[in-house]
Parts: structure tokens; C-alpha cells; sequence
């Protein structure tokens, strides 16, 4: 019962929705027994008084058998139409309130929920509550009144044939709660698990289709979708088993009552001689047993589905479970836009190693940190930390002094432009897509932001111009094109802080050169934090952080760094040596 005052708190008005449908099968649970009584009734008028028997009265019976089942039939349709009501305010309810969650995670929650795993764990969650309360729910009333009805009517005909048409029913009820107890309870945690995995691996290989096939790789890739797929035959199949005696039992009895009726029929008339009105109840218990064990199977897959709305519900409230970045109950705004790091350490959730190890440094303002390393080594991770993905686990990144778990959420934002090492751009226009860095600016600003991020031939090659949609009708952008789209939004927002992850793919050199150039222009006079994956990005910058292994292991300016003969001087050799090459083999071409 838990688990359906848990969906009905999904229920924002309308709260009799779920009460009404549940009266309403109640109501007709009952009324579906009548036509039953009134077929016993007529064959009881027909035993009893032989060949003279009343026909007006048998044909009332008639009628009222015929009006009472269709009764029962429209009062269940008004129940289905109340409980699918209710199911359609639960689904949207619980599927905003996910977004509304999901909106208030921290940046960092979605590296480790892909945007698809978000949408299936919901989507399929949802719409698992939403087949429960439409279409099974209203058969819960029924599931529990019909045992109870069945009792009443074991008193008021013959209560030793009752008892005796009872005998399958408690042994079925038995068998049936011992095999939903702590088994099955387990089973449809991980039912549900081993379907979500399979699921999710079933996208991952869709997804790696291409890279299997410039690879030829066809069985290993495979693996892990197929070992899901094994996993969850063999977890159907051992549930199976486990249900294959127990299931028979139950079937048996259930549908052997006449083997406990028939022998208490013959004890009874044995016993007072007077085999008519036995007989004659007899037959009731004949016309009702079936009924009753529908029932108690119908209340058996019921059970199963509340087990499995259950675990929806958990499953759809655990995703959102991440508690969101606390908030300074006093929060200030940024002064000034120098950049401290005091001794941070940082480690991602579930993971023991730290990421980063007691890193300390300061961007003075209008100055540019430079932080270059292995790939592996901690640099993403660092720049996350300023507009706050995470928070540090020791240490603190202050921004004008103020560390940045007192700084308004807004106000951070609004100061700090985050371009990413991979840059997505909407499915929209163009313009809609630069305009996200400042949705208020003028169409003069969008205009000098793409002048300045080099954008202007990309633009004038499209056939809407920064109308075109990006992402449909054959639109599409390469990574080195995408990149200076993400910068002309960084430069329209025109905050003081510029956090750059460089991306890791070598573009040519012509459009290398235009993206140096965009981000001389985004960088100019700003405080700026730059991951670069090109040496020669960050030969300018003030200060250059060599990271390795989650530590500094040097810093300086470039020429001190060469001069020191240690790591950076090393990669700059390498570096030298790649771009040697890369002349030579562009001169061999020529
Ligand atoms: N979301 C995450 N959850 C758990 N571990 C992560 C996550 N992101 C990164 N890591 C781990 O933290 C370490 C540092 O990763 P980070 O992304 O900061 O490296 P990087 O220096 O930016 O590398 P690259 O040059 O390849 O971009 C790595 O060992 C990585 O596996
Ligand atoms: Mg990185």
C-alpha cells in the first residue's frame, strides 16, 4: 500500500481520481458476483419445483442476471476511465518532477549519465506507472473484495460446502505468498536491472556501429550486448524454474475444486439423507468456485505489479537521488575575478583515487593560466571545478577572494564562459545557437561575435545564413566549424572569466590558425583558464601549469619551463619533432 500513496503523492489535484476508480471496481467487483446468484437462483426454481416451476419468476431472475452484469460491465468501464486519468496526471507529474530535479543537479551529474540513460530510465519508468494505475490498478479492489465476498456467501448457503470449496483457495494463497515473499521480491529487482542493462547495451552497440565497422570488429564489440542478453535468459529462465512446481501446484488445486466439493457433497447427503437442498448448494459452489480462483490469480499477477510500480518508483526517484550542490544561505557577488586554488583535492564520486591531489595556484586578473599534461592527468577535471561541477572535497577555489560555494549560482554563471573539449551545438538555428551566450543581445553584437570568432565564412556558405538549422536537412558542421560557433557564444557573453578546454582533435592548419585567432579574440583582457592541447596555444600565456598525475609537477613561463629541462621541455621537443614531420610529409606531397 506504500507504493500507491507514493503515486497517489504524485497526484497534484484531482486526488479523488485514484479513490473514485478504485470505489468504482470495488462497486462493480460486487455486482459482478450478482448474475452468478441469479443463474443459481433460476436453477434452484427449476430443481425444486420440478415441472411446475413459476416461469414470470425465472424470467425476473433472467433479466435481473442480464441487467446486473451489464451494470457490472459500465461500472468498470467508468473505473478504467477514472483510473487512466489518474495514470496520465501520475506519469507527467513524476516525469516533470525528474526534470525538475535533473535541471537542479549539479553540472558534473550529467558526465556520468549520458543523456540517454536519462531519457530511457525515465521514459520507461514512467510508462511502467502509467500501465500499473491505468489498467491494473482498478483491478486491486477486485483482488481483495472477492476473497472477502466469497466469505459472506461460505455463511449464508452451506458452510461446510464453503469451507471445503476454500481448501484449494487457501492452499493456492499459500503457495502463492510463499513464492512472492523474499525470492520474488529479489527477483524483480534484478529482473528490472538486467532489462535496463540489456537495454542500455542495446544503444551502446547501435551507437558503435560505425566504429565496428572501420575496425571489422564484429564478435568483441558485440560481447558485452550479448553477455546482457545471456544474462537476463538465464535470470528468466532460473525464475522460471523456481516457479514450475509451485505454478503446477497451484494450477491443479485451483482448478480441482470439485475434487473437495463432490466428496463433502456425498458426506453431507450420506449423513442427513435429504439430498436436494445439498445438491442445490452444490451447484452454487460449482457456478462460484472458478470465480473465486480467477480472482485469487488475477490478485497474484497483482501482487507483481505492485512490486514492479514499486521498483519504477525507486528506480525513478534513486536517478534524481545525487543531492544538489549545496547553497550559500547568504550568497555574495563576485568583486573581483582573480582565481585561487588553495590547496584542492578532488575525487569523483565512487572513485577512491583522487582525480586531483592538493593543487594550489592563483590567475591573477586579466592574467591566463596555461594547463598542459598528460591525457589523464587532471586538467578537465581542475577547470570543472571553478564554475562548480563539483565541489572540492579539501581545499578551496576562491574567485575574488570569495570561495565559489558562497558566490550566487547565477552570478557565477553569469561571469564565467565554459567552452567545452567537445562542443555540442543545438538542433536549431544558428543564431539561436550563438545567441544562447546572450539571449538579450542586439544584432549588431551577434554580428561583431562572428566577425571576431572567425565565423563569417561559415555562415555565408550556409543557405539560410544564421537561419539555417543545424543538425537537419543535411546542415551539418565540422568539429572545427562547431568550435567556432561555441566560441562566437562565449564571445557574445563576454564574461570576465573564460574557463577553455581546448579540444583534442588537430584541425587543419587553416582552420587551426582562424581558431587561434578566435580565441586571441576571446581571451583579450580577461582572466583565463586555458587546458591546451597545442603547445603553441599556450607559449603566451603568463603562467603555464605542467599537471601530472593529479599533481604540478612544474610550473613557469614558457622560456623558464624550456630552460628547466624537465616535462614541458620534453613535450615541446615531441611537439617540435610532430610538426617536423608533418611539414616534411607535407613537402613529400607536393
Ligand atoms: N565523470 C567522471 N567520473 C569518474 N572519473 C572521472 C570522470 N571524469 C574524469 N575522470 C577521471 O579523472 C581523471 C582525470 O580526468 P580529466 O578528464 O581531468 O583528465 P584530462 O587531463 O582532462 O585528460 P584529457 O587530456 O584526455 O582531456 C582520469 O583518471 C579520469 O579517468
Ligand atoms: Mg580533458
Amino acid at each position: 500500500m506504500n507504493t500507491l500513496s507514493k503515486l497517489q503523492s504524485y497526484m497534484t489535484g484531482r486526488k479523488a481520481l485514484l479513490p473514485g476508480a478504485l470505489i468504482l471496481s470495488a462497486i462493480s467487483t460486487i455486482i459482478g458476483m450478482l448474475p452468478y446468484i441469479f443463474i443459481w437462483l433460476i436453477v434452484k426454481e427449476l430443481f425444486n419445483s420440478e415441472a411446475n416451476y413459476s416461469q414470470a419468476l425465472i424470467n425476473t431472475y433472467a433479466w435481473w442476471a442480464v441487467g446486473t452484469a451489464v451494470a457490472g460491465v459500465i461500472i468498470y468501464f467508468l473505473a478504467l476511465t477514472l483510473s487512466h486519468l489518474a495514470a496520465f496526471r501520475v506519469e507527467t507529474n513524476m516525469r516533470r518532477q525528474a526534470m525538475q530535479k535533473i535541471v537542479r543537479m549539479p553540472l558534473g551529474f550529467f558526465d556520468r549519465n549520458t543523456s540517454g540513460s536519462i531519457r530511457k530510465i525515465i521514459d520507461d519508468n514512467a510508462s511502467i506507472t502509467h500501465m500499473f494505475l491505468a489498467h491494473q490498478l482498478p483491478d486491486l479492489a477486485g483482488s481483495i473484495l472477492m476473497p472477502l465476498t466469497a466469505l459472506v456467501l461460505i455463511f449464508v448457503f452451506d458452510w461446510r460446502l464453503g469451507l471445503a470449496s476454500l481448501v484449494p483457495i487457501i492452499i493456492s494463497m499459500v503457495v502463492m505468498s510463499f513464492m512472492m515473499g523474499g525470492k520474488g521480491k529479489k527477483f524483480m529487482k534484478d529482473y528490472m536491472t538486467s532489462l535496463e542493462d540489456m537495454n542500455t547495451e542495446a544503444v551502446e552497440y547501435v551507437r558503435g556501429i560505425p566504429v565496428v565497422k572501420v575496425f571489422q570488429q564484429t564478435v568483441f564489440s558485440f560481447k558485452n550486448f550479448h553477455n546482457s542478453i545471456t544474462k537476463y535468459k538465464n535470470m528468466v529462465i532460473n525464475y522460471t524454474k523456481l516457479w514450475e512446481n509451485p505454478m503446477s501446484i497451484n494450477t491443479v488445486i485451483i482448478n480441482g475444486f470439485a475434487f473437495f466439493l463432490v466428496p463433502t457433497a456425498i458426506l453431507l447427503i450420506g449423513y442427513s439423507g435429504n439430498y436436494v437442498p445439498t445438491l442445490i448448494n452444490l451447484l452454487f459452489y460449482v457456478i462460484i468456485s472458478p470465480v473465486f480462483a480467477q480472482s485469487i490469480m488475477k490478485s497474484m499477477y497483482m501482487n507483481q505489479a505492485l512490486g514492479q510500480a514499486k521498483e519504477a518508483v525507486n528506480r525513478m526517484e534513486s536517478l534524481t537521488d545525487v543531492e544538489p550542490l549545496p547553497m550559500s544561505i547568504n550568497p555574495k557577488n563576485i568583486i573581483a575575478c582573480d582565481i585561487w586554488f588553495k590547496n584542492v583535492s578532488f575525487s569523483y564520486p565512487g572513485v577512491e583515487q583522487k582525480a586531483i591531489d592538493n593543487i594550489s595556484f592563483n590567475i591573477p586578473e586579466g592574467k591566463t593560466v596555461a594547463l598542459v599534461g598528460a591525457s589523464g592527468s587532471g586538467k578537465t577535471t581542475i577547470a570543472r571545478l571553478v564554475p562548480r561541477f563539483w565541489d572540492t572535497d579539501t581545499g578551496q577555489v576562491c574567485i575574488g577572494g570569495i570561495d565559489v560555494k558562497d558566490i550566487d549560482h547565477k552570478e557565477l554563471m553569469n561571469n564565467i564562459s565554459f567552452v567545452f573539449q567537445n562542443t555540442k551545438l543545438f538542433k536549431t538555428s544558428l543564431l539561436e545557437n550563438i545567441k544562447y551566450g546572450n539571449p538579450d543581445a542586439s544584432a549588431e553584437a551577434v554580428e561583431r561575435a562572428i566577425d571576431l570568432a572567425q565565423c563569417r565564412e561559415i555562415i555565408d556558405k550556409l543557405p539560410n545564413g544564421l537561419n539555417t538549422k543545424i543538425g537537419v536537412e543535411g546542415t551539418y558542421l565540422s568539429g572545427g566549424e562547431q568550435q567556432r560557433i561555441a566560441l562566437a557564444r562565449a564571445i557574445l557573453k563576454d564574461a570576465p572569466i573564460v574557463v577553455l578546454d581546448e579540444a583534442t582533435a588537430f584541425t587543419d592548419p587553416e582552420n587551426e590558425h582562424l581558431i587561434q585567432k578566435a580565441l586571441g579574440m576571446l581571451t583579450k583582457g580577461k582572466t583565463v583558464l586555458l587546458i591546451a592541447h597545442r603547445l603553441t596555444s599556450v607559449m603566451d600565456a603568463d603562467i603555464i601549469l605542467v599537471i601530472d598525475k593529479s599533481k604540478i609537477a612544474e610550473q613557469g613561463s614558457h622560456s623558464e619551463l624550456l630552460n628547466k629541462q624537465g616535462i614541458y621541455s620534453k613535450m615541446w621537443n615531441e611537439y617540435q619533432q610532430s610538426i617536423k614531420w608533418t611539414i616534411g610529409k607535407e613537402a613529400q606531397n607536393v
